[in-house]
């Protein structure tokens, strides 16, 4: 299985999804600053695996901080979930993932500190194995949305990498393909960092799903072609209203799927709802690094002094999705989400 996050020996594992396809790299974290520019560079990736992380940088911390007494361990805790905090201001799994690991803390008040240690990392296990139980309950969801012989398209990395296992949207498209029902997955390339060329295809290849790569720009003339039966992909953030950000490209998938009369469904954890935003006008789109629009790889595809923009997410209004996929169920408008 694959596995972008684990935890052995006190010490944190990242698959480092920078090196993917070429190399299957696996790094060590002894320090939540190690961890924070982990997920700021995209090492780990994805809005459920980047909670994870940061809920592991949080016991990590606790691991490196020298405190004796719960006030000194408090003060440096609080210093890494804020750092972590810090790193990307999408997806809301990351924000979710720190408050609980603080409350865990909290909680824990009247332990040892070594205690506490242990129950820091026991808490950060957790949300790693509910988050690797959501994704196949996800899965169960969503494959009854898929008919026999679908052609799904997909877009960015919803996979096993991006959480703590299976996927989400690929997670989906996984259970569906168990039972027999998936004849092709249209793999969006993804600019300008090519999550779906570089790890969706990777974990396509690696689990024998049957899939053919495209340039985001060929989606179009797909769907007019009448070879797409149905659009799904993950989430970085969802609105109480259901309006949902995920990575840049999303929306536009989902207006050509409504012209074109097609499905188009969103599959994330409940972790990936915030129930605080009315809608989706008020969830933080990261900006990214000009660098990455400019170059594809380490080749400058554009003169260095044209000025660059680079959101990294974008906002589908909750009409033009058809349902929304949670380990709960399968749910569909009007949404009225609560965690
Ligand atoms: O910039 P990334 O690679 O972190 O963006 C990832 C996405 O947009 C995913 O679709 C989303 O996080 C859902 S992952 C299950």
């Amino acid at each position: 299985m694959i596995a972008p996050v684990r935890w052995a020996g006190g010490r944190l594992l990242l698959l480092d999804q920078t090196r993917l396809p070429s190399e299957e790299l696996t790094r060590e974290y002894a320090r939540w600053e190690d961890v924070a520019e982990a997920i700021r560079t995209l090492v780990v990736r994805g809005a459920p695996a980047i909670g994870v992380a940061a809920a592991f940088g949080v016991a990590v911390a606790a691991r490196q901080s020298t405190a004796t007494t719960f006030d000194g361990l408090l003060a440096d805790l609080e210093m890494a979930i804020k750092g972590l905090a810090a790193t990307r201001p999408t997806a809301v799994n990351l924000f979710w993932a720190l408050d609980r690991m603080r409350a865990t803390l909290l909680a824990a008040r009247t332990l040892s500190v070594d205690a506490i240690r242990s129950r820091l990392a026991a808490e950060a296990q957790a949300v790693l194995d509910e988050d690797l139980a959501a994704n196949r309950a996800m899965g169960d969801h969503g494959a009854t949305l898929v008919p026999s012989g679908a052609r799904i398209l997909t877009h960015c990395n919803a996979g096993a990498l991006a959480t703590a296992g299976y996927g989400t949207a690929l997670g989906v498209i996984r259970s569906a393909h168990a039972q027999g029902k998936v004849a092709l997955v249209w793999v969006d390339e993804t600019r300008p960092v090519m999550q779906g060329s570089r790890l969706t295809a990777w974990e396509c290849v690696r689990d024998g799903i049957p899939h053919r790569l495209v340039a985001d720009v060929v989606a179009a003339s797909l769907m007019a072609r009448g070879q797409v039966d149905l659009v799904v992909t993950g989430a970085d953030r969802i609105a109480a209203n259901g309006d949902t950000a995920n990575k840049i490209g999303t929306y536009a998938l989902a207006v050509l799927a409504r012209h074109h009369a097609l499905p188009f469904y969103v599959a994330a954890p409940s972790s990936t709802i915030d129930p605080s935003l009315p809608s989706g006008a008020e969830i933080p789109i990261e900006e990214r690094d000009p660098a990455e629009v400019r170059r594809v790889g380490a080749t400058m595809t554009a003169p260095e002094a044209s000025p660059v923009f680079n959101p990294a997410f974008d906002v589908t209004p909750s009409e033009f999705i058809s349902a929304i996929i949670t380990e709960r169920g399968v749910f569909r408008a009007p949404y009225s989400f609560r965690r």
